[in-house]
């Protein structure tokens, strides 16, 4: 471990999943995997004042419970969550209440696997917010089970890229017009929760559904190989969930570049964050065997409120305004994505084909002007 105040970076025996951190070019070098959301919003406290918040993905027992009681400690304008089940949305916001009776909440039901439930809630936000500073899209499943959303994605992919991406540019002019009253530049920002399960899969861009084998795709759409670790499907069967997932986090990351590249001049940054490994209802779908294998992956357990940390310093701190390339953080220090995950390329042919399949498109230089 070499993880040291002022100019760190962080060597491969820190993380199995070999990401490296550099501590240098966030405001606190100290913060490290063992700091709390709660620690990082009272640290920004001055920033998180006066803003409207959207927290996506919201319910007990979940990192977006954890997101938004860091937020709620600081006094933000409002809060807005918005998440799959209402009766969720309210048990965190009863929290919120009896700990910040002061804050302001609206709760917004929002399906992330159907079309018709986004454009419904974006309506619904774009009602109440007049602008938004800060959009956390923390929303996520992972499933064993090969399913599809109602709009006929497989699952993961729709629900943790398509999904968010039509929402965050149904959202998309509340959050330019925050930019445009912000006197900092570079502080309306959109955080999107991915995982180093990023590192699992590219975008497969001629079969972002799982209906080929991999042999039948091309290379640079396959897996990394990686020693000792398998990601072929069964003998007869396309599907494998962890690659599913793999590529719906690699898309946070795209979609996080593609923001952060189009909107610069505009004020907005965009920032994927890897939360580390937490328990949470985030393997409710999973068989034993795939739960075995996440049991593995993590050599420290975070509890809930060091989970939802990297996500904090991700929409508040002010040092990662300056460069519009950082584009993902892990364990509250800027990082660096698999290479799948931060070609430019990948991202816009993934904006294009996410325009397509959501049928419409978002020019954002033109948004820009609404
Ligand atoms: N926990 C970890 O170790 C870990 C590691 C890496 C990355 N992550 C990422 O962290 C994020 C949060 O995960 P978590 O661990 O807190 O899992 P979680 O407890 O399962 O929370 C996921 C949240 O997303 C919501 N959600 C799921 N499907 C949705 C949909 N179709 N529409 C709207 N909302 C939906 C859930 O709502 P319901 O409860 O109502 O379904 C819940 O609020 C995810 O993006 C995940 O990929 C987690």
């Amino acid at each position: 471990m070499s993880k040291e105040r002022g100019n760190a970076v962080s060597d491969e025996k820190d993380n199995p999943w070999g990401l490296r951190t550099d501590s240098s070019r966030t405001s606190n070098p100290g913060f490290s995997r063992e700091t709390t959301a709660t620690e990082v919003a009272n640290s920004f406290s001055n920033v998180v004042q006066d803003k409207t918040v959207v927290v996506v993905g919201v319910s007990p027992q979940s990192l977006g419970e954890s997101i938004t009681m860091a937020f709620a400690s600081q006094s933000p304008r409002l809060l807005v969550l918005a998440s799959r089940t209402m009766s969720k949305i309210k048990a965190v916001a009863t929290k919120v209440k009896e700990q910040h009776p002061n804050v302001e909440l609206q709760l917004v039901e929002v399906d992330l696997s159907s079309f018709a439930s986004i454009r419904e809630a974006a309506t619904q936000i774009n009602g109440i917010v007049d602008k938004i500073d800060i959009l956390v899209n923390n929303a996520g499943v992972v499933d064993t089970t090969p399913r599809t959303t109602k709009d006929g994605l497989e699952l993961q992919f729709g629900t943790n890229h398509i999904g968010i991406f039509f929402l965050t540019n149904l959202l998309m002019p509340k959050i330019l017009k925050a930019a445009q009253k912000s006197q900092s530049k570079g502080s309306t920002r959109v955080v999107n929760m991915t995982s180093a399960g990023h590192l699992i899969s590219p975008i497969r861009f001629s079969d972002y559904n799982f209906k080929k084998r991999p042999e039948d795709i091309p290379e640079d759409e396959r897996p990394p190989s990686r020693p000792g670790m398998s990601f072929d499907p069964p003998p007869g069967k396309t599907y494998v969930p962890f690659v599913a997932y793999g590529q719906s986090k690699t898309a946070n990351i795209l979609m996080a570049l593609s923001i952060s590249h189009k909107l610069a001049s505009e004020g907005v940054r965009s920032i994927a964050t890897h939360p580390g490994s937490i328990w949470t209802d985030m393997s409710r779908n999973l068989d034993e065997e795939h739960l075995e294998m996440i049991k593995k992956t993590g050599d420290f357990w975070k509890n809930l409120d060091q989970g939802g940390a990297t996500s904090l310093v991700a929409a508040l701190d002010p040092k990662l305004a300056e460069d519009k390339d950082i584009i993902y953080l892990a364990d509250c220090q800027v990082s660096v994505p698999a290479p799948h995950a931060k070609d430019p390329n990948a991202a816009e042919r993934l904006w294009q084909l996410s325009e397509e399949i959501v049928g419409q498109k978002f020019d954002l230089g033109h948004t820009s002007n609404l």
